[in-house]
């Protein structure tokens, strides 16, 4: 499988700040055998974050685009309203899964606005900004993953257990 990052942040785009999550999401992908084959720093700006999030998925460069930042209350971010602009189907279930599983660790995880969607081919997942946050999401739907990708893909159609 191939992936893509995007990391939203105006600080880390304007040079100020170093993109550590970017580089985490590519070692928690590598470790399960995706190829990561697109990585990007983008300021919280909606129209160009959306517009990368299409072009990744319309020229069919990764079947796994994974977000970092901008999905909290600060007045730029705007991480999940770029995904929702160009995403065809939603996928509640897993920022629902993210949000539930990450309030065990800390109630401040309800403080996250991450979605999801399919556009073409190409799932799309936001994930906090935070290292901690990227870990702690992924440790818990890295594994669930594989299968609806299979599924997206057109690889895997029977999800019955025999
Ligand atoms: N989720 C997990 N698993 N662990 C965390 O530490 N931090 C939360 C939340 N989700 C957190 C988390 C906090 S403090 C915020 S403000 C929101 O993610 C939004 O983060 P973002 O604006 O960096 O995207």
């Amino acid at each position: 499988m191939r992936a893509a990052i995007i990391t939203s942040s105006d600080s880390g785009y304007a040079g100020q700040r170093e993109d550590v999550s970017g580089p985490v999401i590519q070692k928690i992908l590598e470790q399960h055998g995706y190829e990561v084959v697109h990585q990007i720093l983008l300021p919280d700006d909606r129209e160009m974050l959306a517009k990368e999030m299409a072009r990744i998925a319309d020229e069919g460069i990764a079947d796994l685009l994974l977000t970092t930042g901008g999905t909290g209350f600060s007045p730029r971010d705007c991480m999940p309203e770029a995904t929702a602009d160009i995403t065809e189907r939603v996928v509640p279930g897993i920022p629902e899964a993210i949000r539930a599983y990450s309030m065990t660790i800390t109630p401040r995880a309800m403080l996250s606005r991450a979605a999801a969607g399919i556009r073409k081919s190409t799932l799309i997942i936001n994930l906090p900004g935070s290292p901690k946050a990227v870990r702690e999401s992924l440790e818990y739907i890295m594994p669930a993953l594989g299968h609806g990708l299979a599924i997206l893909l057109g690889k895997a159609s029977d999800c019955a257990r025999k």
